[in-house]
């Protein structure tokens, strides 16, 4: 039985790192694991301009802990007016890594994302000459279809026919939830691939609704049956490199989430890594967790992987808080429903 391992320092592709006095307190959590994230850019104002991802990269600088060489790597969030001279400069520079795409409506902070799809061709086809990816949010927002079903008809209806029209561009589906996600990635070449989050691979929506409602497991993409919990994991544990981890980490404050319109988000920036060598340990698959957070991200975005290493052990219990405090009011961690026995060493 293993019960030590050490695998190169994992990274986090799809994170929520906020502003202020809420920044301040989340960047630690991930800085003291994660040697770089991706920083999602749904801010309130979004960060839509080179300019503002400057700017937000300095106030993150800022806010990080002193010994920390944590290192963000900036997204620009894709309006329908986003102009193509400012992003491909952006990117030049090594200013950001990615774009992200919310449709409309579709979770936190998304009212600036895109409603014409049609409008955002040309940033779109100057993102896959320069081979910028994108990530994508990948839910429809149309009332008429059912919540468990919008990442489905998403790839049908707007993922897949934007493949089609922009050949070459590179794709992370950010946060996949469903078979159908996870089976149109793996069929669909070495141009797309998708993040995973933790709480997917250990939460489906009977967690979050079934005995009571349980507010601190609700996050969009909403998390569906346990058949496709099973999926996930399955994606997650196979070694295939188009699956990697992207923990959507996302605080909110108990007293936004604890209300009668509650948002959306799961915070597992803290104990992310110890639940995740719970489930790959499950599954058997130890040996393929350092793909899944350390190898396989850094592939797709044609990125080194990181030269040092932590190492995770298993033991007695591990204490993690059941929240942090910010000067905003506190978070609570998301609770995996059973005792972790994995500590990291950094
Ligand atoms: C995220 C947030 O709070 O910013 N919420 C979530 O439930 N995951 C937005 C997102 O990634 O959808
Ligand atoms: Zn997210």
């Amino acid at each position: 039985m293993t019960d030590r391992l050490t695998i190169l320092r994992p990274d986090d592709w799809h994170l929520h790192l906020r502003d202020g006095e809420m920044l301040k307190a989340v960047l630690p959590e991930t800085a003291r694991h994660f040697a770089r994230a991706i920083i999602m850019p749904n801010l309130v104002p979004p960060v839509v301009t080179a300019a503002d991802a400057a700017d937000y990269r300095d106030r993150i600088m800022w806010a990080k802990p002193k010994n920390s060489d944590f290192k963000p790597l900036m997204t620009l969030y894709l309006t329908e007016d986003t102009q193509v001279r400012d992003l491909r400069a952006a990117a030049e520079i090594g200013l950001i890594t990615a774009v992200k795409l919310y449709p409309a409506g579709a979770t936190t902070n998304s009212q600036s994302g895109v409603r014409d799809f049609s409008k955002v061709t040309r940033v779109l086809e100057n993102m896959a000459q320069i081979g910028l990816p994108l990530c994508v949010h990948g839910e429809v927002t149309d009332n008429d279809i059912d919540i468990f079903d919008r990442e489905a008809v998403f790839i049908d209806r707007v993922l897949d026919p934007i493949r089609r029209d922009i050949p070459g561009l590179r794709v992370v589906m950010e946060h996949i939830t469903t078979s159908d996600g996870a089976d149109y990635v793996r069929e669909g070449g070495d141009d797309i691939a998708a993040t995973i989050t933790t709480h997917h691979l250990v939460i489906n929506r009977n967690h979050i609704l079934a005995g009571g409602i349980k507010p601190h497991y609700y996050c969009l993409p909403v998390a569906k049956r346990e058949e496709h919990r099973v999926a996930l994991r399955k994606a997650a544990t196979s070694g295939d490199p188009s699956y990697f981890l992207g923990t959507d980490s996302a605080p909110h404050t108990d007293a936004a989430k604890l209300q009668p319109c509650g948002c959306a988000g799961c915070f597992t920036a803290t104990n992310t890594l110890s639940i995740l060598a719970h489930v790959f340990e499950e599954e058997d698959a130890l040996d393929r967790l350092e793909g899944f957070t350390s190898r396989h991200g850094p592939a797709f975005y044609r990125l080194p992987v990181n030269e040092d290493t932590i190492t995770l052990e298993k033991g007695e219990p591990v204490e993690y808080p059941a929240q942090i405090e910010t000067g905003d009011g506190p978070v609570t961690l998301f609770d995996p429903g059973f005792p972790l026995h994995w500590h990291v060493r950094v």
